[in-house]
């Protein structure tokens, strides 16, 4: 069964499937929007060789012509280089305005191939096909594109919608264990920041999801992509409450950070981390209750997240530094530190001006040095 989740953000509205056998159904899906019948698909080799011939039949049996351009399967592709490189690569195959570009992949080429098109020609249209449970549940929808620099991750982007999402489950399969546990990380985010109803239905499931049994998975997924569609839907800019779907990526970024952005912390893993630590500073601070945290905390652990500093690789982190990159967060203005935190299990709110020595001493209470 298909579930359809429409993203409605007028002229630029676009829909969300999500179910099994998708990347086979691909070419008719994606065919109604081509101008004429040709393509460029983006993978990183590693997807490529798994899931690229499967794309490539599905678009010739609907009479699309593609051609695959493989990048280098890791973070460092989405630099200032591996975009001059794609996009080089997209006018030596001549594609015009009129045509689109399919990204086949987790959030690196998701956001490498997105930002690609929102500059190629001045804007070309781009699908994506998410190849992981985290591009699948946030990355992939709403229109986030950027490539990192040596001051950061994400500095440089654009806002551009895709014009289809197709989220095939059956790719999942494939997925090692740890990238489901790091999607499982945003999946929780979802009900912490929002939803108390299915942060209860997550208390059972997430054995099952993580299991990929198919009715679990298509479910988590499905309400996930929904909550994110109505959020967007709202605040396409994140001028407001689209900012909520930040929660524990502060705290996350800052660990990433003292972690090089390497292998060894992966992104999901440290926004289960950070969610951790948003709970129970909002605890400590007397905005949540502390058995909201407790919960909130045993439910990433369940997934088999990390819910404590010297569970993270790293550890043990200086909370001078850790505060230094929370302060150097997009969202921070003017130096001020912002952090979405928690009224309670699925009530977050954004903090303006979170005062610096009380989160010092909070990551020290945590085991933090100084
Ligand atoms: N990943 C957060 C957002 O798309 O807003």
């Amino acid at each position: 069964m298909i579930h359809t989740v429409p993203v409605s953000l007028a002229g630029r509205s676009y829909d969300v499937h999500i179910g099994k056998g998708l990347l086979d159904q691909a070419g008719r899906h994606i065919a109604p929007l081509l101008r004429r019948a040709r393509t460029a698909v983006v993978a990183d080799a590693d997807v490529a060789a798994l899931h690229g011939q499967r794309l490539l039949s599905s678009l010739s049996e609907a009479g699309i012509e593609a051609r695959l351009l493989t990048i280098p399967p890791g973070e460092a592709s989405k630099s200032f280089e591996g975009l001059a490189d794609l996009c080089d690569r997209l006018l030596a195959l001549e594609l015009d305005r009129g045509d689109l570009i399919v990204a086949l992949g987790g959030g690196v080429v998701g956001d490498l191939a997105g930002f690609a098109a929102s500059i190629y020609k001045r804007g070309i249209d781009f699908i994506q096909i998410p190849t992981t449970l985290l591009a699948q549940v946030d990355s992939s929808v709403g229109g986030k594109t950027a490539i990192d620099t040596g001051r950061g991750k994400n500095l440089i982007g654009a806002f551009h919608q895709p014009r289809l999402v197709l989220a095939d489950l059956d790719v999942l399969t494939t997925l090692p264990d740890r990238e489901m546990v790091c999607g499982m990380a945003e999946i929780i985010k979802y009900g912490l920041l929002g939803d108390r109803a299915f942060c209860d239905w997550l208390g059972d499931a997430i054995p099952a999801v993580l299991a990929r049994e198919p009715l679990a998975l298509a479910e988590a997924v499905r309400h996930c992509v929904a909550m994110k569609a109505e959020i967007v839907a709202e605040d396409e800019r994140e001028t407001g409450r689209r900012a909520l779907l930040n929660l524990g990526h502060t705290f996350g970024h800052a660990l990433e950070a003292e972690n090089a952005y390497g292998d060894a912390l992966k992104h999901g893993e440290a926004v289960g981390a950070g969610c951790a630590l948003a709970f129970r500073f909002a605890a400590a601070t007397g905005l949540c209750p502390a058995a909201d945290a407790e919960a909130a905390a045993l439910l990433l652990a369940r997934a088999g997240l990390p819910i404590r500093l010297d569970q993270v690789a790293g550890h043990p982190f200086s909370a001078d530094r850790l505060v230094a990159h929370m302060a150097q967060d997009k969202k921070a203005e003017a130096g001020a530190l912002t952090l979405v935190l928690v009224h309670a299990l699925g009530d977050a709110f954004v903090a303006r001006s979170v005062d610096a020595p009380t989160l010092r001493a909070f990551l020290q209470s945590e085991g933090a040095t100084a």
